[in-house]
């Protein structure tokens, strides 16, 4: 099981990362994305990355070039049919990604391996929906994905050795520490990240203390790189919304559950950093924090 060409499904935040470093790594990869002004977006967050590492010495200006080169965007599904590896990074919604795995069951090879990059839902229920559930596993990359060097490497029942060790060397292969997780929503880190959130925004609707200076205390007091607030807004709170949602009807237990406060947030459209605001307003020169 040799992988050399890969299809990136979904070029938002995390589709473009992994495409990014597919392609730094030397693979061929196509991505998809469901129109022209999507595949747009998604090139552009690369160059923008790319250029940054460049900025930042990480990278230089012909490797850049050359990893742009070994990138493809399409349109179409059936672009991806001659892939040895696709790695779904679309909508955290079951339905669609059965959907879309379903398609590529009828129109990729035998060879062709199926990952998803999914946060919360299990892989087994997207292999039970495929005739090839041993070559379906679940690679979970963090972000961001060019930075952070974790992969959760994810087999169900049904993953064979072949594809759970193509998966695990392909993680290395594109420079990241590969760890082994079984198929539980939320993996390992999740597993664990989410109910520290969640419980941040429990405590801030219990008025403990204030955003910044939570923020402050998990900083300076424990060395974490952001504190929970500011990164649910790196995170995207609907995307925390959807993940905790997704967790306990999976678990059924309260530390999933998510909080009023997050619904009401996500009402409102405070996403996050990507929306300009969230728990913090980032329309300034540095972030404000914001009433709740
Ligand atoms: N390509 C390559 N390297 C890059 C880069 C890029 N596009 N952008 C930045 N870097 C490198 C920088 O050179 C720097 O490296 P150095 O330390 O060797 O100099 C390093 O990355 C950090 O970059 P910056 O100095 O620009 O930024 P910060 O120091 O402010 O760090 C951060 C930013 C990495 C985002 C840091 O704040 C962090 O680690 N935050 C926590 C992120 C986190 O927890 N992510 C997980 C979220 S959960 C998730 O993804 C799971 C999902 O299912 C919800």
């Amino acid at each position: 099981m040799k992988i050399e060409k890969v299809g990136v499904v979904g070029a938002g935040l995390m589709g473009s990362g992994i495409a990014e470093v597919s392609a730094k790594s030397g693979f061929d990869v196509i991505v998809r994305e469901i129109d022209d002004a999507s595949a747009d977006r998604g090139r552009a967050r690369i160059e923008t990355s790319m250029n940054r590492a460049v900025e930042k010495e990480k990278l230089t200006a012909d490797d850049r070039d050359a990893a742009l080169g070994r990138i493809r965007f399409t349109t179409e599904v059936d672009e991806l049919a001659d892939r040895d590896l696709v790695i779904e990074a679309i909508v955290e919604n079951l339905e669609a990604k059965n959907e879309l795995f379903g398609r590529l069951d009828e129109l990729c090879g035998e060879q062709t391996v199926f990952a998803s990059n999914t946060s919360s839902l299990t892989i087994t229920d997207m292999a039970a929906a495929t005739n090839r559930p041993d070559r379906v596993v679940g690679l979970h990359f963090f972000n961001p994905v060019p930075v952070m060097k974790l992969v959760e490497v994810v087999r169900t029942i049904a993953t064979s050795d072949e594809t759970f060790g193509a998966a695990f060397d392909f993680a290395r292969a594109v420079g990241k520490v590969p760890i082994a997780a079984k198929d539980n929503s939320g993996f390992v880190v999740n597993l664990l990240l989410v109910p520290y959130m969640l419980d941040a925004i429990r405590q801030l609707e219990r008025g403990v203390a204030s955003i910044e200076d939570m923020d402050a205390g998990m900083v300076l007091g424990c060395g974490y790189p952001m504190g929970p607030f500011t990164l649910c807004d790196f995170v995207g709170n609907d995307t925390t919304l959807r993940i905790a949602e997704i967790m306990f009807e999976e678990y059924r237990e309260q530390r999933y559950a998510p909080p009023p406060l997050l619904r009401r947030m996500v009402a409102m459209g405070r996403h996050g950093r990507k929306a300009g605001r969230g728990f913090y307003d980032y329309s300034g020169d540095a972030p404000v924090a914001l009433p709740v």
